[in-house]
């Protein structure tokens, strides 16, 4: 897999990213490294990825043994908040990691975030190793330089741009997650293509399964991604594409979030594609039997949840009062067409209500 080199970041693959990360840790010379990582990735990935260190330079490895600490948190997003960050922090001065140090964030979204915040705070801000465990985390979360934790239930209000030097994505991590959450990831990837301009739909109409998807497309999504934050990484502008589904996919995960209905960021996300693409089929002219292909993929792969009446207009209310919009009108990425977004995009309520009615027919 070609590894992608940016003047801010480089995203490697596999035993080669190894490599990379190895004499990129030789170059810099580090005092001290921690490892941070959530219980499940410390028992699931943690010795491959040191083992992996091993295989890639054994002296490296011997050299670095008594550099390296360790941190684990509790899996799951309520671990990304302030005060596991306080902690961190606290480890970090007890350690005396300084500026020179390194941190290396093993884990899904929720350590990326998590340990990319607590690396661009600590002194000022310390260079940081993304190592991506989950599918969501590979073509989306570990890149692009957002950092950020949850604070009084508003996800990642409190945030700041901070880039990994280096991602490193290794497939066999895939390995370790369940049907559930490589299918949440796989929602991203859907998103990336619809709004790329080498849309290939046709291409993930043929993933039958989450066993099925190919690595060169994981690759092009990343790519997909990186072309995007590459021109505007502090998102003043094209940005905006990557929010496709996500305006009504975060009120849906708001307002399912601690229930029994719960989902996954990618879940929500994927409800929120189907969605705003009927809302693009309504506003800009995006092809409705195009609409509803995209729907029924979605639909395969996912299933479909119920909506009552009043869950919808809980759900357009959150909407409305999301604290991240500039005013109380909420803004959707709509698609003219696959691979041609329009961002500020105003709806109104009778068209979420539609929308709706087409997720669920
Ligand atoms: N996940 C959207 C972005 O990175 O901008």
């Amino acid at each position: 897999m070609n590894p992608i080199k940016k003047d801010r970041f480089s995203i490697v693959f596999n035993q080669d990213g190894y490599l990379e990360l190895v004499d990129f840790i030789k170059n810099n010379d580090f005092n001290k490294i921690l490892i941070l990582t959530d219980d499940n990735t410390k028992g699931n990935c943690l010795d491959i990825f040191l083992s992996s260190i091993k295989d890639a330079n054994p002296e490296v490895s011997n050299l670095i043994k008594s550099k390296l600490f360790y941190y684990s948190v509790k899996p799951g997003e309520n671990s990304k908040n302030i005060d596991t960050s306080v902690e961190i922090w606290k480890f970090l001065i007890e350690k005396g990691f300084k500026r020179v140090d390194l941190l290396i964030n093993l884990g899904g979204g929720m350590i990326t975030d998590l340990g990319g915040f607590v690396a661009s705070t600590f002194m000022r801000g310390i260079k940081f190793v993304n190592v991506p465990t989950t599918l969501l985390g590979m073509v989306d979360a570990s890149i692009g330089g957002k950092t950020g934790i949850d604070f009084r239930e508003i996800k990642n209000i409190i945030g700041v741009f901070g880039f990994a030097k280096i991602v490193l994505v290794d497939y066999r991590f895939l390995t370790t997650l369940n049907k559930r959450q490589k299918t949440a990831g796989y929602a991203e990837m859907i998103k990336h293509i619809l709004i790329s301009k080498t849309s290939e739909l046709y291409k993930v109409k043929k993933v039958d399964s989450m066993e099925d998807i190919p690595h060169k497309m994981i690759h092009q999504s990343i790519i997909t991604k990186v072309s995007i934050i590459d021109v505007d990484p502090l998102e003043s502008d094209i940005r905006k594409f990557l929010n496709y589904g996500h305006t009504i996919g975060h009120a849906i995960e708001s307002y399912l979030l601690g229930t029994d209905r719960e989902l996954f960021h990618g879940e929500a996300i994927a409800i929120g594609i189907i969605l705003e693409t009927y809302l693009s089929f309504l506003k800009t002219g995006f092809d409705y039997d195009l609409a509803n292909d995209i729907k029924m993929h979605i639909h395969k792969h996912f299933g479909s949840i119920e909506f009552s009446d009043s869950d919808i207009s809980e759900i357009i209310n959150l909407l409305k009062h999301d604290k991240k919009n500039n005013d109380d009108k909420p803004m959707f990425v709509l698609l003219e067409n696959l691979g041609k977004p329009l961002i500020n995009q105003a709806v109104i309520d009778r068209e979420i209500m539609e929308a709706f009615k087409f997720y669920k027919d």
